[in-house]
């Protein structure tokens, strides 16, 4: 193993457990974000939780995460707003325009319950109509089939910008220009792209753009972010409202944060934040996010290869894809198949829709690993797998 993956995977060390395809779901911890958590709970510990010195520190904490991610995304300035996780981006993004019935959202069936639920919610409580393309079938026409669903009523269209379930990778620049020619929003939920398909926010084209930061940015649950574009900003309304939310107020007011911190509305906790702040630093100064990037997109594509080969294995996601590639093994149900596969030392999940096992591929994964684990899916396709 060259000696640049060998560090990378010491920093990991739950990668001694097993080998970890289940990225999409949660990445492994780095020990860096570990150490920055532990320190910061210690200060909380010993060193209590008031005091100007705390508040100042909280509060820059706050910050440094806003502006670090801002520059890993290329977002600009004050256009990151911190959550915590993509399904509260996708609230706060839908809920902070102001809808009326018979308005129109255009979004896919196969989206997460992060994106149609929301929606579900607008449709139930504002009387907005939810338009969803069949997208189940990867590699089509993205564009048109989002399109053919846009009426003079559409206000929105809500997609990932990786599907969870199929993987396939969707074309945000060429849905955002469509977007634009319709003058219809395009909010993008992120979170099986952000820190995994190399992204320029500013120039992506995406009015919202909601990111975890559990998964492919490897840090603590109940973290997130929520970039807003710029030129949206005096069309939305505060979703929350709170003392982070203001930059200036009396009694009777607020005036909102010009920037995208106006959907914020208090202190996060400052242990994560902290946590998710040395997980990118890790990412960026010491992986090298473009190596990493295409390091996970180059596994997806040998495991693809290697499970296109084996007789009976059916691949489902497309040739446009990020890190994750889902398949189905006939005969199998995917939650056998994804128990088998962990009684053989592999963590993958199974999803509903399309029924599939999924297998999400770090840049810390070894090629021995991607090709143990086709080996192990072959093992169970030919019947000798524990059912
Ligand atoms: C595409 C997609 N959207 C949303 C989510 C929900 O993410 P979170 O737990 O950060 O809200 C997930 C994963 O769980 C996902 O894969």
């Amino acid at each position: 193993m060259d000696a640049k993956l060998q560090a990378v995977r010491a920093a990991l060390p739950a990668l001694s457990r097993a080998v970890y395809l289940n990225n999409g779901t949660t990445g492994p911890l780095p020990a860096p974000a570990a150490e920055a958590m532990a320190a910061a709970l210690q200060e909380e510990l010993t060193g209590g939780r008031t005091g100007e010195a705390y508040f100042r520190r909280t509060f820059g904490l706050a910050q440094e995460l806003r502006q670090l991610l801002a520059a890993v995304l290329d977002a600009g300035p004050d256009a990151i707003a911190l959550t915590g996780s993509t399904t509260e981006g996708v609230n706060i993004a839908l809920w902070s325009l102001d809808w009326q019935p018979g308005d129109e959202v255009v979004s896919a069936n196969t989206e997460h319950p992060g994106v149609l639920f929301p929606l579900f919610s607008l449709r139930d409580r504002r009387g907005v109509t939810v338009r969803l393309a069949d997208l189940l079938e990867p590699g089509q026409d993205v564009v048109a089939a989002l399109e053919r669903l846009i009426t003079p009523r559409t206000r929105l269209v809500a997609i990932s910008h990786v599907a969870w379930s199929t993987g396939e990778l969707y074309p945000v620049e060429e849905i955002a220009a469509m977007c634009r020619a319709h003058r219809v929003l395009l909010l993008v939920d992120g979170a099986q792209a952000a820190g995994v398909v190399p992204l320029r926010l500013r120039e992506c084209g995406a009015d919202f753009y909601a990111l975890p930061g559990q998964k492919w940015l490897l840090g603590p649950e109940g973290t997130g972010a929520l970039y807003v574009r710029a030129e949206r900003l005096p069309e939305v309304r505060n979703t929350f409202a709170g003392y982070v939310s203001a930059q200036a107020w009396h009694r009777s007011g607020f005036l909102p944060h010009p920037g995208a911190r106006r959907f914020e509305y208090g202190l996060r906790h400052p242990v994560s934040l902290a946590g998710l702040l040395a997980a990118v630093r890790w990412l960026r100064d010491e992986v090298g996010l473009p190596w990493a990037m295409e390091r996970s997109h180059a596994l997806a594509a040998r495991l693809r290869r290697h499970l296109q080969a084996i007789p009976g294995v059916r691949v489902i996601t497309p040739e446009r894809h990020a890190a994750l590639v889902s398949f189905q093994i006939p005969g199998v149900r995917p939650e056998e198949a994804v128990r088998a596969l962990e009684e053989r030392g592999f963590w993958v999940r199974s999803i509903d829709l399309p029924p599939a096992v999924r297998a999400s591929c770090g840049f810390y994964n070894t090629e021995e690993e991607i090709d143990g684990l086709a080996e192990a899916v072959a093992d169970i396709a030919r019947g000798r797998g524990q059912r």
